[in-house]
């Protein structure tokens, strides 16, 4: 049986394979529809200071391989997060990771401090700097690397489970902010969030998403993925967590060639929720035909023609 086992940072999960932040909802929905012990992690999707509403519908368009969300960080807050969501993460077995969300310093920090404060088997944080949707901001951090890394220092400090910056497409160079999220002291960054996108019904002659503009996700947006973990990869040395239009085990090792440690699945969990499953599975044919020994032998493994 090959070894499929992967670490970020200090933790060591059982496979590489992750289901993205808002496809997955707090991880506690689908227990009858998939065995999420065989997940690597469950994301979850992005919490807030306080309880949101939301973007105005409609909040969803399919695309051409993909689709475009504009959600507008809708959650609980994190106070019923803590109170109705994480006593369940003891039973679920497996690896939590919480995605947090704000738009200033202070509100991630309060956040993170208000989850610290209770024992909870959560292993780690990933930042949410990258949400393209929200008015009061969240994008900014992520286009910017000194406020990337002084969020960065802020949250190191008051905690010392993982610690994952969530990088946006949305940048003239992704290095330079996944740089700052290391110098900041972070074990790991993801990449990537989604790309702004547009849709327009030239019948009606009018913009889909309420917010015109929203995060195209999906297959559509795999080939810009693949060129972002592999920039960071070789710039800035740090395990990197890939993601963007991750459907099938192809595609999963292609983002381990590229220089991913592990991955997310997201959009392809809408169409199938144990899409996870079925990479996980595929991933092990893949080394037992190519008498891989262990999955992490792949990560950075793609030649290129220089
Ligand atoms: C939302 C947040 C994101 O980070 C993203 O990439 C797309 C949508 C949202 O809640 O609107």
């Amino acid at each position: 049986m090959p070894d499929l086992t992967t670490s970020i940072g200090n933790t060591t999960f059982q496979n590489p394979v992750f289901v993205a932040s808002g496809t997955f909802g707090y991880g506690l929905e689908n227990p009858d529809l998939v065995d999420v012990s065989k997940f690597g992690a469950i994301v979850t999707k992005s919490i807030t200071r306080h309880p949101r509403e939301g973007n105005p519908p409609p909040r969803i368009v399919e695309t051409p391989s993909g689709m475009i969300n504009s959600i507008g960080l809708a959650n609980i807050g994190v106070e019923k997060y803590v109170r109705e969501m994480v006593p369940n993460y003891e039973k679920i077995g497996v690896p939590i990771i919480m995605n947090i969300a704000g738009s200033v310093e202070e509100e991630y920090c309060e956040i993170l401090d208000i989850v610290e404060s209770v024992s909870s088997n959560i292993v780690g944080y990933e930042i949410n700097i990258s949400c393209p949707n929200v008015k009061e901001g969240g994008i900014e951090f992520g286009v910017d690397p000194l406020l990337t890394e002084a969020l960065t220092s802020a949250l190191r400090k008051r905690t010392e489970k993982l610690l994952i910056l969530k990088l946006s497409p949305n940048v003239t160079d992704i290095r330079v902010i996944a740089n700052a999220a290391v110098n900041g002291g972070a074990d790991s960054v993801s990449a990537i969030n989604t790309v702004y996108g547009m849709s327009i019904d030239s019948m009606a002659r009018k913009s889909e998403i309420y917010t015109t503009y929203g995060g195209l996700s999906g297959p559509a947006i795999k080939p810009i993925g693949l060129a972002c973990v592999h920039k960071v990869f070789n710039a800035v040395d740090c395990p990197i967590i890939g993601i963007g239009g991750i459907t099938d085990s192809a595609d999963a090792i292609e983002y381990l060639l590229a220089g991913a440690s592990a991955i997310q699945v997201g959009t392809a969990n809408y169409r199938n929720p144990a899409a996870g499953l079925s990479i996980v599975e595929g991933m092990e044919s893949y080394c037992s035909k190519h008498k891989i020994s262990h999955i992490t032998d792949l990560i950075g493994k793609v030649k290129t023609h220089e």
